[in-house]
C-alpha cells in the first residue's frame, strides 16, 4: 500500500500536504526507507506510526535526505526511528546480510534478478561488474546451472557483506568475489565468459573497453543505463554504438526496470556478440 493511502486514512491533509508525500517507500528486511520532504515533516512521526502499523516486523525507518551519489552509490539517510541499520533481505530464496546506510542495494532490481537468473544456461561462465553485496552474483548461483560466476566490487563494506552472503547462501564452490576496480581486475582475469552484467547504470559505458576484453562470440553482455523516456526508440542502437570500437555486437533486447526521476528510467539492453 502506498504512504499517500495510509496518510490518507488516517489524517485529515489536504490535497497540498498530500501532494508533497511521496507514493511508496522501500522495505529492505526489517529497514524501512521513506523519502519526507520538508514541507511536510511535521508529519514524521505520523508516518513513522502508520508504517510500524502495517509492518510490525520494522525496527528501523530511515529518512533520506541525500540522493544515491559518489562512487559507491549510496545515499544519505537520518534514522527516524530506531537505530539498527544492519539487516537481512530474503530474495528469490537467498538472504543478503547489508547495511543499506553503507551501501548499495535496491529491491525493485529483485525482478530483474530473476530475469537474469533464468536466462543462465548450464554450465555458463557469468561475470558480475559492479556487484554489490552480491544479489546478481548469488541468485545466478543459486538459482541457474552457472558453472562459475565472478563478482567485483569496489566498496570494501560491500565486498566485506558480499563474501558473508556467499557463505550464508552456501555458494561458495561457484561464486569468485574480487575486491577493488573493475578497471584493474577485469583485464588480469583468465579466460572469457559467456555473460556479463554490467549493473552501474550511472556510468557503464566508461567500462565498455573492459567488459569487451573479456568476450567471446555468443557472450551475453546485460547493460544497465539510465535514460530519458524520448531516448528509449535509440537505445539499442547507442549501446551498439558505444560497444562498437571495441566489439561487433548485436542488440537483442531491452526494457525499463526501475524508475529514476520523473521520465528517466533504468534501462537494460542486452547484446550478443557477433
Ligand atoms: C548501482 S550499484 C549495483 C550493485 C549491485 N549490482 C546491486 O544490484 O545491488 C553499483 C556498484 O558498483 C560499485 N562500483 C562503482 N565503481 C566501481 C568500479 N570501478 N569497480 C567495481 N565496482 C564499482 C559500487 O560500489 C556499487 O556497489
Amino acid at each position: 500500500m502506498s504512504l499517500k493511502k495510509i496518510l490518507k486514512e488516517r489524517l485529515p491533509l489536504s490535497d497540498e500536504e498530500l501532494s508533497k508525500i511521496r507514493r511508496g517507500f522501500e522495505i529492505i528486511g526489517d529497514v524501512v526507507i521513506v523519502d519526507i520532504p520538508d514541507e511536510v515533516y511535521n508529519l514524521k512521526d505520523e508516518i513513522v506510526k502508520a508504517i510500524l502499523e502495517k509492518h510490525k516486523h520494522v525496527k528501523t525507518v530511515l529518512r533520506k535526505v541525500g540522493e544515491v551519489s559518489g562512487d559507491y552509490r549510496v545515499a544519505k539517510y537520518e534514522v527516524i526511528y530506531g537505530g539498527e541499520t544492519e539487516t537481512v533481505v530474503k530474495e528469490h530464496g537467498c538472504k543478503f546480510l547489508l547495511d543499506p546506510t553503507k551501501v548499495y542495494y535496491s529491491v525493485k532490481l529483485s525482478g530483474e534478478r530473476e530475469r537474469i537468473f533464468k536466462s543462465v544456461k548450464p554450465n555458463e561462465r557469468v561475470l558480475v561488474m559492479f556487484a554489490g553485496v552480491g544479489p546478481f552474483a548469488i541468485t545466478i548461483a543459486k538459482k541457474s546451472k552457472a558453472r562459475e560466476v565472478v563478482g567485483i566490487e569496489l566498496n570494501p563494506v560491500a565486498v566485506n557483506y558480499f563474501r558473508k552472503n556467499v557463505e550464508l547462501n552456501k555458494v561458495k564452490d561457484i561464486v569468485k568475489v574480487y575486491e577493488g576496480d573493475v578497471r584493474e581486475i577485469v583485464p588480469k582475469l583468465d579466460g572469457y565468459f559467456d555473460r556479463i552484467l554490467m549493473p552501474s547504470p550511472n556510468n557503464a559505458m566508461e567500462f565498455a573497453d573492459v567488459a569487451s576484453l573479456k568476450t567471446k562470440k555468443g557472450t551475453i553482455i546485460h547493460y544497465y543505463t539510465f535514460a530519458g523516456v524520448e531516448e528509449e526508440k535509440n537505445l539499442i542502437k547507442k549501446v551498439e554504438e558505444i560497444f562498437s570500437p571495441y566489439l561487433n555486437c548485436k542488440g537483442i533486447f531491452m526494457r525499463r526496470c526501475g524508475n529514476f526521476a520523473p521520465y528517466v528510467y533504468r534501462y537494460v539492453v542486452d547484446l550478443v556478440v557477433l
